[in-house]
């Protein structure tokens, strides 16, 4: 019998199956061919949210959960917060390798000259109520973006795509700040193609009267290394959700849409804010304890700790603990820090935590620098969609270009009624 099998005794019939392993996997259509009898359907997997179920084959993004790495491409997130900028990391992650000068200055060039909007999404966005959640906004605009580049929905041309990859990289920053603007009442900033990707988002979130904008550049490097964190993170609900809404071959700009939308629930994307919501409602570290202690009898969750596969502490959490130490020098220290240290301190002491191995998460401190940067809360999922769009691209061409996939579609176990008459109204 070949080692590289698995073999499955079916104790209702006795009968045993061999199914070949490859990558540690076993094909869940293998099991299909377990019947009772030759008219069943066949054996499938149980599988909710998908916990144990590996729904592609990617090239891109590496994390082992239990001992808290995460790499793109093969390169550590630490070195590359520490020596990339976005934008070339956003280039590794899409090509698998890291640029040489021409090829940077080419991509940069490339993105830089994509970062304007149509005037009318300009009047769509003006559209949208004072207070409208700049989220909200995000995601529509960027639906919107499929009605004014019909041919994006040629998926299947290299060209084009690369074209709407460009696109979508570059407006990204452009359709946040403008949403910013709109919730203050400010007017909105055109982009300065001067600037650098974070320097240009900072100026088009910030600039008033002053003829030509400069960012803070501790605050644009900070940014910068956020984006690098949040550029990509394999198979997350988001990034699921862009395969999912891809896999009916829809344009790119529909479907980051949806991986936009998914990534807006307080779960994933929207917990940063959540976390500065819950340190806000805390209000003093006095508090803490209490708040642990109700936390543990099921009232609320610490929010910003633990994830579905860091089982660790989150790499990218301790690369931002750093940086956000570099931006409370310019800006000075946020007063809630000491609550979420006292927050941490006493949650990874705690039998609740550590047995369920909840570490903080990339969201337990990010809220924190975004804060002393002068964001308001809602604007923090906004923050984490812009990086996360050359993920989310990236993902979409493996999907695109990978033989293997089809429309996805799961099944499901029905449990519902067997065939029942229709009953009249005057029946029932
Ligand atoms: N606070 C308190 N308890 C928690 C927390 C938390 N933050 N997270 C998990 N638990 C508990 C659960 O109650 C459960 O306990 P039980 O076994 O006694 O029922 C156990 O830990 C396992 O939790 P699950 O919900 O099964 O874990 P899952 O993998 O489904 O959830 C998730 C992961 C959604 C991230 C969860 O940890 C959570 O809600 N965290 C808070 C929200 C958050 O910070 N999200 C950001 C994630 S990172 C990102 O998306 C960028």
């Amino acid at each position: 019998m070949p080692a590289n099998t698995l073999s499955i005794t079916d104790n209702r019939t006795g009968k045993t199956y061999e199914v070949p392993i490859e990558n540690e996997t076993i094909k869940a259509g293998d099991l299909r061919q377990i019947k009772v009898n030759p008219t069943d359907f066949g054996m499938m997997t149980y599988d909710p949210a998908f916990m144990n179920t590996a729904s592609c084959k990617s090239a891109i993004t590496y994390i082992d959960g239990d001992v808290g790495i995460l790499r793109y491409r093969g390169i550590p997130i630490e070195q590359l917060a520490e020596k990339s900028t976005y934008l070339e990391t956003a280039y590794l992650i899409f090509y698998g390798e890291l640029p040489n000068k021409e090829q940077l200055a080419k991509w940069t060039y490339e993105i830089t000259h994509h970062t304007f909007l149509h005037e009318n999404l300009k009047h769509l966005m003006e559209a949208f109520r004072y207070d409208a959640h700049p989220m909200g906004m995000f995601i529509s605009v960027v639906a919107a973006l499929s009605t004014f580049y019909p041919e994006a929905r040629n998926v299947k041309d290299a060209d084009s795509r690369m074209k709407q990859i460009h696109r979508l990289i570059a407006k990204v920053p452009t359709i946040a700040a403008f949403s910013y603007r709109h919730n203050r009442g400010l007017p909105y900033v055109y982009p300065d193609n001067d600037l650098s990707y974070t320097g240009n988002l900072l100026g088009m979130l910030d600039k008033m009267s002053e003829a030509k904008y400069q960012p803070n550049p501790v605050k644009e490097r900070a940014l910068d290394v956020l984006f690098i964190l949040h550029a990509d993170h394999e198979q997350n609900c988001g990034t699921n959700a862009m395969r999912a809404i891809g896999s009916s071959m829809t344009d790119p700009y529909t479907a980051m849409a949806g991986a936009a939308a998914a990534l807006y629930g307080p779960l994933h994307g929207g917990a940063n804010e959540e976390v500065l919501r819950m340190l806000n409602a805390i209000g003093s570290v006095k508090n803490v304890p209490g708040f642990i202690e109700d936390v543990k009898k099921g009232k609320g969750r610490l929010m910003g700790f633990g994830h579905r596969v860091y089982k660790n502490y989150d790499p990218r959490a301790k690369i931002i603990k750093k940086t956000a130490d570099e931006v409370f020098a310019v800006t000075g220290v946020n007063p809630l820090l000491e609550i979420a240290l006292e927050l941490e301190h006493i949650a990874l002491q705690d039998d609740y935590f550590v047995s369920r191995k909840l570490y903080p998460n990339v969201d337990f401190y990010s809220g924190l620098i975004y804060e002393a940067l002068g964001f308001p809360v809602e604007f923090f999922p906004v923050l984490f969609a812009i990086p996360r769009t050359v993920g989310w691209l990236a993902q979409w061409v493996e999907l695109i270009n990978d033989s293997d996939q089809k429309i996805a579609r799961p099944r499901q176990i029905y449990l519902g009624y067997d065939e029942r008459d229709y009953v009249e109204m005057d029946k029932r």
